[in-house]
């Protein structure tokens, strides 16, 4: 097992009708802004719950904030924060709002002149404006994390950003909220919490066994969930289990002592740059493709990873970890999250090239474990995905 420190401050409060306690966890003095994305918190209850524990608040609101959340629509909110002496603020909504808060709570402090060099010069954010969440969509983990994933169309980036200053001061976590989420978004949570896992343990065994196991842990819950809620995701209880299981696939526990990966993430930003394919279904073309290309070096823990998730226990460790990576796709293809990037785009062609030479130009030299995906090698992997 690696060396490791692990500090994680976010107090987490859990469960049915949670949304009352938020007045309690705000500072009474504080000037609040409020904010949320394209309006789905106004037809399933919440934003009724969140104004009505607010009303002894002073607090403004800003709503609009998209998917993928878009840099010019968040320097829109910082002007007025300013303007408007706000000092703490709450995130309404999934990983695009929460995320979008966590750049403004680090913006918001910044000294520097042009806070998109807190993206584009990774500054890490020590001390950033208190915040608080109500997450509506169980996915990311950002709500139990202290990073953040910007993107800015008009220059065609996706780049993420973090620092100990940017943990939620707490964040409530409704299980009731899944039964209002489309199909589709909730199979994209499934599959970004997946990965999420198979990105800090898909690398080479360091004997760290209880991480591992509360890794294929998450992994077993989600599989055994996902088609269940999917179908209903009115049960609490499996709202319940999967909500859990999102936020502890990347809450820092399970990537503590061991080595990680994020490669895939880094080419699927790239993807979602490039054509705006969701974040998770990035994931799910270029994962495959990924662990096809590194079989070599994960070979041992995909072996591992088939055995003990999808009980695969004959044949060599190589026919072991390309059977585990079959089943890692045809899971994906079981939620309806198509698995190619040509079932996301018409034109293929190129894109390889294009994620290479970008990933080239920011002066990417390798990510990975063990520090070989090359832009050479995203070209590959992104070729083989057509
Ligand atoms: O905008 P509204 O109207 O709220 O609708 C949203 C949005 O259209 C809708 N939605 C959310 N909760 C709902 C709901 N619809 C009905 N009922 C509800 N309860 O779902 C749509 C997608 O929301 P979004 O927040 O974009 O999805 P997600 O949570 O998957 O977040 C994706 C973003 O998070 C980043 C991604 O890159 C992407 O930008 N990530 C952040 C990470 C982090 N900070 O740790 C890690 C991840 O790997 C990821 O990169
Ligand atoms: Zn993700």
């Amino acid at each position: 097992m690696l060396n490791f420190e692990l500090q994680n401050p976010v107090k987490i409060i859990f469960g049915k009708d949670t949304i009352t306690k938020l007045s309690q966890q705000i500072p009474k003095n504080a000037t609040v802004m409020l904010l949320y994305g394209g309006g789905s918190i106004k037809k399933n209850g919440v934003y009724e719950a969140v104004t009505n524990a607010l009303k002894d608040f002073d607090y403004i609101e800003f709503g609009g904030i998209p998917a993928n959340p878009e840099y010019d629509i968040l320097m829109d909110a910082l002007t007025i924060i300013k303007a408007e002496k706000i000092d703490f603020l709450l995130a309404v909504g999934g990983g695009s709002v929460i995320d979008g808060v966590k750049f403004l709570s680090a913006a918001a402090l910044y000294e520097g002149e042009e806070p998109w060099d807190i993206l584009a010069k990774a500054i890490r954010t020590e001390i950033g404006m208190p915040f608080g969440t109500v997450l509506t969509l169980p996915a990311t983990g950002t709500e139990m994390n202290s990073g953040s994933v910007i993107s800015r169309r008009e220059i065609g980036q996706k780049l993420g950003m973090g620092g100990p200053g940017l943990f939620p001061k707490f964040s409530i976590l409704d299980p009731t909220v899944v039964a209002s989420i489309p199909k589709n978004q909730i199979a994209n949570g499934i599959t970004d919490a997946f990965t999420h896992v198979m990105e800090q343990y898909m690398t080479y065994p360091v004997g760290a066994d209880l991480q591992d196991r509360f890794a294929e842990g998450i992994m077993n819950s989600l599989i055994a969930t996902a088609p269940k809620v999917m179908d209903n995701p009115a049960d609490y209880t499996l709202a319940a289990n999967f909500m859990w299981c999102c936020t502890m696939a990347l809450n820092g526990l399970i990537q503590k002592g061991v080595p990680t990966d994020w490669a895939i993430h880094a080419i699927g930003h790239e993807l979602t740059a490039l054509y705006g394919i969701d974040h998770a279904r990035t994931l799910a073309i270029i994962a495959p493709r990924h662990y096809q290309h590194f079989l070599e070096s994960k070979k041992e823990k995909l072996a591992q990873y088939g055995e003990r998730v999808w009980n695969i226990t004959e044949g060599t460790v190589e026919e072991r970890a390309e059977a585990a990576i079959e089943k890692t796709e045809q899971f994906f293809k079981t939620l309806n999250i198509p698995t190619r990037l040509s079932d996301y785009i018409d034109q293929c062609q190129g894109t390889a090239e294009k994620v290479s030479e970008t990933l080239k130009k920011r002066g990417w030299i390798a990510l990975g474990e063990h520090k070989s995906v090359t832009p050479e090698a995203v070209k590959v992997i992104v070729e083989k995905s057509y």
